[in-house]
């Protein structure tokens, strides 16, 4: 049994330090193939009266408060002055752990009569969750999804200076937008993602005009439907695994229900089982975590039973232990 079986060890893993170090880091730290970055696409094809006549005017009709409006004015007034949405409509969920999101008008560069912005709170309010744990292995990344090469700013972030932070806060971004990229090409359930930069990412808005869709946990199924969407679930586990993506915080809290399917959100902390010790019993509270939600809809299933065979078919290494025994090796890079 790995020490990681346990939940709460990977809990408090994520109150301390992450995994601890590790001598020889695996150097096949991967290339993440970039999607073309929309924003620079639209800046180059950008039709410069439009510009000038929006320039100096961001007004939208959702009712921020001072504060809000100066950070989504921040956040997003590149985006609005580029075309990708008319209006700022409503907050959809705002003092989440990450990010608050908001319904947008969208227009015709988008090509959605609506898009979802998720604009990462201010690193200084930020909750400090300790994610060394889900960055073992990971690329850093520069707010145009570049792997940062440069010595000193890695050195910043390994003293994590303000400017060193602010590095991890954007890499953070670009991975989950990355990850959503990667998984709507390979067909998985989430969100088309449009473009990211500037504190934010900007996706396809699921729900209808007035309501956003739910989450799943607030959601009740009937026997049918809670099966298929369990099995829809876990196809969408399955195209993770085959693109070597765990979720990493995955239950019904972060699937959006919407007419009779399911969208996967939230992947920040999405992790390569390839290069992560701790990927296993991850994967495993990933599970464990979906199947509590879909066993209360009377689905019978068995999260460690199905992680095991899951993560055998997909070729990774069956005995979980194998992952647990590296982490006794000592680390000397923290990054
Ligand atoms: N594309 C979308 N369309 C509609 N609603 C969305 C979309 N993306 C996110 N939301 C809403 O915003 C909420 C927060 O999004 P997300 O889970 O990505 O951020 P978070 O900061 O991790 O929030 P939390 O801590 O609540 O999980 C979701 O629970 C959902 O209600
Ligand atoms: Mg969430």
């Amino acid at each position: 049994m790995s020490k990681y079986d346990n939940f709460e060890l990977l809990d408090q893993m994520e109150d301390l330090d992450g995994l601890p170090p590790i001598r020889n880091i695996p150097n096949k730290q991967l290339q993440y193939r970039h999607p073309k970055n929309k924003v620079n696409r639209e800046i180059e094809s950008f039709d410069t009266s439009l510009l000038e006549e929006r320039e100096n005017e961001f007004n939208f009709s959702y009712g921020a408060s001072k504060h809000e409006k100066a950070w989504i004015n921040d956040s997003l007034k590149d985006f609005y002055q580029q075309n990708w949405f008319e209006d700022i409509l409503r907050l959809i969920k705002g003092g989440g752990k990450e990010a608050s999101v908001y319904q947008c008008l969208g227009n015709t560069t988008t090509q959605h009569k609506y898009i979802a912005a998720k604009v990462y709170r201010p690193r200084k309010f930020r909750q400090l969750r300790n994610d060394s744990l889900y960055r073992e292995g990971r690329l850093i990344l520069d707010d145009e999804g570049h792997e940062i090469r440069d010595d000193r700013a890695l050195h910043a972030i390994q003293q994590r200076t303000n400017f060193g932070k602010r590095l991890l806060h954007t890499s953070w971004i670009e991975h989950e937008y990355q990850t959503m990229s990667l998984l709507f090409k390979a067909g998985a359930d989430v969100p088309e993602p449009l473009a990211s930069g500037n504190n934010a990412i900007l996706m396809a808005y699921i729900g209808t005009d007035d309501i956003p869709a739910p989450t799943l946990n607030t959601v009740e199924l009937d026997q049918n439907g809670a099966q298929r969407l369990f099995e829809k679930a876990i196809q969408n586990v399955e195209i993770m695994l085959s693109n070597h993506r765990i979720h990493g915080d995955l239950s019904a809290y972060n699937i959006l229900y919407h007419e009779g399917e399911i969208y996967l959100i939230d992947f920040p902390q999405a992790i390569d089982p390839r290069v992560n010790r701790a990927a296993f019993p991850i994967f495993k509270r990933d599970l464990t975590r979906l199947c509590e939600y879909f066993q209360s809809q009377g689905v019978s299933c068995d999260p460690a039973q199905l992680a095991e065979q899951l993560w055998e078919k997909h070729g990774y290494i069956p005995n979980a232990s194998a992952n647990a025994s590296l982490v006794e090796t000592e680390f000397e890079d923290g990054l």
